[in-house]
């Protein structure tokens, strides 16, 4: 028996936690004969897809703590990473350059954060910000909650009248948000293909792009 429930307990971790969904186990057993146990087992799963109904709000004081863990656990194992962003969170708060700082919240835990900062732009344009950290907690990635973040920071920087947004990223993820590297911004150290840019008004800088000190905090 100590086998199977082992074996159990592994299924659920790697299918449950990994992927983020809803599982349960099915068990039950046969007796044959008087010392072995056929252990049959069937495993449900909710539709990986649905997107997790959670609410997005400006974070608080009372966050700050909540958003260290969701910021550390997100990128405990992503690639490409120097595992110092929530130091870089606590760094742009107190040098009080989150320009945009949202929480996500699912069943009053706080499951995602978002962070905005302004950029200068060699050329002298202002109003443009750079996006990141954004972070989800491993449990509840793919399940819509980081594009929701992005979303609602976008429609945020829209409306407050930002001329753009950069951000260092994925371009399979970021590109559906209308992020494109563009060669008239240069992020020095960067791979050009990483560095993108999504502009809200006509008018397309061009320079060298730099983020606040923050972004090189370390602890
Ligand atoms: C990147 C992150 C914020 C996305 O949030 P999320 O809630 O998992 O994403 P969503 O559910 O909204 O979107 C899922 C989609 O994004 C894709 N995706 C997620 N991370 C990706 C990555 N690093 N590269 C390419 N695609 C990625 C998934 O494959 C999925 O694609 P599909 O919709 O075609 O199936 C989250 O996965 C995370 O915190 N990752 C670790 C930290 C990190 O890398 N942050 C970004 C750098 S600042």
């Amino acid at each position: 028996m100590a086998w199977a429930v082992e074996a159990m307990s592994t299924f659920v971790d790697s299918e449950g936690h990994e992927s983020g969904l809803d599982c349960g186990i099915n068990l039950q057993a046969a007796q044959i004969g008087s010392r072995f146990s056929i252990y049959y087992f069937s495993v449900h799963k909710s539709e990986k897809s649905v997107p997790l109904k959670i609410s997005i709000r400006p974070e608080t004081a009372a966050d700050i703590a909540a958003i260290e863990k969701v910021t550390t656990s997100a990128f405990l194992n992503a690639p490409h990473t120097s595992h110092t962003e929530q130091f870089i969170v606590n760094a742009l708060r107190k040098a009080g350059k989150l320009t945009l700082a949202l929480v996500a919240e699912f069943e009053g835990a706080v499951v995602g954060h978002v962070a905005v900062s302004p950029v200068s732009i060699s050329d002298g344009t202002t109003g443009w910000f750079g996006l990141g950290p954004i972070s989800v907690t491993p449990e509840h990635q793919g399940r819509g909650v980081g594009s929701q973040l992005m979303r609602e920071a976008l429609r945020i920087l829209r409306e407050r009248g930002a001329g753009g947004c950069v951000l260092v990223g994925e371009p399979a993820y970021y590109g559906r948000f209308g992020f494109r590297a563009d060669p008239n911004l240069v992020l020095p150290g960067v791979p050009p293909e990483y560095f993108q840019a999504v502009s809200f008004k006509s008018s397309q800088p061009r320079g060298v792009v730099s983020y606040d000190a923050a972004l090189d905090a370390r602890d």
